[in-house]
């Protein structure tokens, strides 16, 4: 598993008022500052796929708050993950340059996106194979670096 993949984890956030409210926080409950926020509903997305991208620098936190939903990671070996959102007080970190798609969304489903950058199209992936030689060319430079 190369190190981007290792990274990614499942979060748990706080909740207070016994438990009527979650709080999510920068650099403390996820490992980077938020600069951008957006949100995916279920209405209009049952039975679609989303993202199928990787990002060249922007990480990213999703968790429903409410519904449901299926983030699958997909690496250059074509090994899947399944992470399944279904409680509002617990995400999925994926860091840079993971191939990430979100489905089976429930009708009700809000899936919220946390991420360390602006908005630009310059730094996704969105074609698989060239995912894979990006990847394959990132582990060989970062092999020869280690030698
Ligand atoms: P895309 O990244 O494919 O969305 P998702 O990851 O949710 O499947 O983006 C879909 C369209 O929306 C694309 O034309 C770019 C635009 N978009 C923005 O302008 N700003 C944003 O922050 C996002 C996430 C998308």
């Amino acid at each position: 598993m190369n190190r981007y993949y290792a990274g990614v984890k499942m979060l748990s956030f706080p909740e207070y008022d016994d438990g009527g409210a979650v709080v999510v926080e920068g650099l403390k409950d996820i490992p980077f500052e938020i600069k951008r926020v957006f949100y995916i509903f279920g209405k209009g997305n049952v039975g679609t796929v989303r993202g199928k991208h990787s990002n060249r620098k922007s990480e990213f936190v999703l968790f429903n708050v409410k519904g449901k939903s299926k983030v699958k990671t997909i690496d250059e070996d074509k090994n899947e993950v399944i992470y399944e959102l279904n409680e509002p007080n617990q995400g999925v970190y994926l860091p840079k340059m993971v191939w990430k798609e979100m489905y089976d969304f429930t009708e009700d489903s809000v899936l919220m996106v946390l991420t360390n950058e602006y908005y630009d199209s310059s730094e996704y992936i969105r074609d698989f194979d060239d995912f894979v030689v990006e990847m394959k060319r990132i582990i060989a430079a970062e092999s020869v670096q280690n030698q």
